[in-house]
């Protein structure tokens, strides 16, 4: 199908899915969340990718949910279509790692969509916020729970409650990304990382994604039973056998997917 809000490149075993509606800074609409999803779930079932980015445009990765499509609804259209809930839940469903690439705005969902990637590489222009306060309502996709997980209780506080942005350089000093870079080597920098994810087993990179992201969700004991439990499983397989042996005949491993 030919997406018309979004563009979807896989060139090597990397698939960049870039949000391109430029008029509205890349609002999210259902319609470019339905095609993301599509995208996303193509890109996890390809036998071709083995890591997918997200990105926008040099100004904007996304300035929120569309305020004009969401406007005139009213409480019961938002229950009745549970509002992005089933596209959140396939976002994050997602096996295979997805690297946010962020330049310029990251607002609202913008933002709550970067936190459900797997890690943000952000350019020196980028701009996160929360600023839902300021339309008379609170995040709805992830902007209370997960900015709290990544930056704290005081920052999210903050965020949600002025509606301020956070600047890259924030946002790196307080762990919502995970490196800055110039704007111009964005794109550059998330291919290098997604290259390196791609060189590795498939197998372990889907089983640190899980694991990581359980760790969100249960107590210490249960994350450390989770974890060695996937650690023992990996045993089965032979990208195990080939990296441990790659190791000790010094040479690079190949490794298959198996
Ligand atoms: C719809 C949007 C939009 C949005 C920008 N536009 N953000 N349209 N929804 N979220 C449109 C503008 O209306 C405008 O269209 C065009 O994009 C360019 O935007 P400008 O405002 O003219 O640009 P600028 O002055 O540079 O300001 C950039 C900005 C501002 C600071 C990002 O656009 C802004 O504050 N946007 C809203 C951010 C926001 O509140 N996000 C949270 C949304 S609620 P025209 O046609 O006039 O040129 C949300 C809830 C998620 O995300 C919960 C989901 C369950």
């Amino acid at each position: 199908m030919a997406f018309e809000t979004i563009t979807v490149d896989t060139s090597d075993d990397i698939t960049v899915i870039t949000l391109n509606r430029p008029d509205a800074l890349n609002a999210l609409n259902q319609q470019l969340l339905q095609e993301l999803c599509q995208a996303l779930e193509e890109a996890d079932g390809s036998d071709q990718t083995r890591c997918i980015i997200v990105t926008g445009s040099e100004k904007a990765f996304a300035a929120g949910a569309d305020i004009t499509e969401m406007a005139d609804k009213s409480y019961v259209d938002m229950v009745g279509q549970a509002y992005f809930q089933a596209q959140s839940e396939r976002i994050t469903a997602i096996r295979k790692p997805v690297i946010a690439a962020v330049a310029g705005y990251a607002l609202g969902g913008g933002c709550e969509l970067a936190m459900m990637c797997d890690f943000i590489i952000a350019a020196d222009t980028a701009k996160f916020g929360q600023p839902e306060i300021n339309l008379g309502v609170i995040p709805g996709m992830g902007g209370t729970q997960r900015l709290a997980h990544a930056v704290g209780k005081a920052k999210a506080m903050d965020m949600n409650l002025t509606g301020r942005f956070m600047d890259a350089e924030e946002a790196l000093a307080s762990g919502l990304v995970s490196r800055v870079v110039p704007a111009k080597k964005l794109m550059d920098e998330a291919r290098g990382a997604a290259a390196k994810i791609a060189a590795k087993s498939l197998l372990a990179s889907m089983a640190v994604k899980d694991t990581v992201n359980r760790s969100f969700e249960v107590s210490l004991a249960e994350g450390l039973n989770y974890e060695r439990r996937t650690f023992y499983g990996l045993f089965a397989t032979q990208d195990q056998k080939e990296g441990m042996a790659a190791f000790q005949e010094k040479r690079e491993a190949q490794f298959r997917d198996k």
